[in-house]
């Protein structure tokens, strides 16, 4: 099985047992995917202790949590950790089954080949109305989607749960299943 989510920002109550009851059938073959702003590696010096706690939490389900690095990140620290080869691409294990996956990677997870990266220029504009400026990186996205081929694209950052075009899809509290 494999869950694809948005934006945590250090909240993870949407992966307790309550709001998230399907994880008792997972096991660490299977995956929760978040699209950017992990946020659970962040301030070990003044909270360290919390900090562990929830990685350990993440640590102890029966799934395995990969993410992508989204700009509310502390990537100090993140990257901090040794690089890895995983599943075909590189990551940082912050946990044995809390995992990194490194932006501009491909990996073959649970069947599915992903690719790792945020939105392009286009779809940023269909989010934003003209609320935001198409910058270096969202065009070199652009590139991509023009010339990359892919079943489904998800991402988070806006904080918004859409549906564009149908294999366009934004992400932030709501967990869909791709496998
Ligand atoms: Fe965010």
């Amino acid at each position: 099985m494999i869950y694809i989510t948005g934006d945590c920002h250090r909240n993870f109550e949407r992966f307790n047992t309550k709001n998230f009851p399907r994880q008792k059938e997972m096991t660490k073959d299977d995956y929760v995917i978040i699209c950017g702003d992990f946020g659970g590696v962040w301030d070990k010096d003044t909270s360290g202790r919390e900090e562990t706690w929830w990685l350990n939490w993440l640590e102890n389900k029966p799934f395995t949590t990969l993410f992508v690095d989204g700009n509310h990140e502390n990537f100090d620290r993140l990257y901090s950790y040794p690089v890895e080869k995983w599943k075909g691409g590189k990551v940082h294990k912050v946990r044995p089954s809390v995992i990194h996956l490194m932006r501009g990677q491909v990996y073959l997870i649970g069947g599915k080949k992903i690719f790792s990266f945020c939105c392009s220029s286009s779809m940023q504009a269909c989010i934003g109305e003209g609320m935001y400026e198409p910058d270096a990186l969202t065009q070199y996205f652009q590139d991509l989607e023009r010339t990359v081929k892919f079943k489904y694209w998800f991402f988070g950052h806006y904080h918004d749960n859409r549906n564009l075009a149908g294999q366009k899809i934004l992400l932030y509290e709501q967990m869909i299943r791709i496998a």
